[in-house]
């Protein structure tokens, strides 16, 4: 094969992984009627906070970086989307269970005492996600006081 081949398969190749993996295509559109935070009329620091910190992966208002959209990068990002999307959709809340719901916030709460939430590796690529210890009381008041409510219903 002449170079001049080679370089065009491997642009054709590379092209249609793009296309395929293209993470954009993978946001639906967004219920805000169906949305936690949306739903809920949500406003102030705890539901931005969630926001930057847990919609990226929980949500279908991820934003993706640029340098997501090319592969192999985008492939990675998207299983990672896809794999905490597939546990826990704040944009799909209203589909859970009232018992679904209360587990999930407080499994959320857990997660966010632990500091397993948002994830490590995550905080170090996204500033907006580096929590202070006031961020965390934050919204950890806000889950609390919603599973508190929530239960009284
Ligand atoms: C970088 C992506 C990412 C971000 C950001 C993120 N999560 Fe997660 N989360 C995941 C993944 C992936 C899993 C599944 C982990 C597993 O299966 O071990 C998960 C699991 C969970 C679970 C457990 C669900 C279950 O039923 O097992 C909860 C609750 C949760 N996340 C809450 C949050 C909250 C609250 C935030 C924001 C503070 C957040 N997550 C931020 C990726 C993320």
């Amino acid at each position: 094969m002449s170079k001049k081949l080679i370089f065009s398969t491997f642009l054709l190749a590379y092209g249609v992984l793009t296309w395929m993996y293209w993470p954009a295509n993978k946001n639906e559109m967004v219920d805000v009627n169906a949305d936690f935070i949306g739903s809920y009329d949500i406003t102030g620091a705890a539901g931005e906070l969630m926001r930057d910190g847990c919609y990226d992966c929980h949500s279908y208002e991820t934003k993706y970086p640029a340098y997501a959209y090319f592969p192999p990068v985008s492939g990675w990002i998207g299983g990672h989307v896809a794999h905490g999307r597939g546990k826990l959709n704040f944009s799909a809340w209203s589909d859970y269970s009232l018992e679904e719901q209360s587990e999930f916030i407080k499994k959320s709460i857990q997660e966010i005492e632990n500091g397993d939430m948002p994830p490590s590796n995550y905080r170090t690529m996204h500033s907006e996600a580096q929590w202070s210890e006031q961020d965390s009381a934050i919204v950890l008041a806000f889950l609390r006081e919603f599973a508190q409510i929530s239960q009284q219903d």
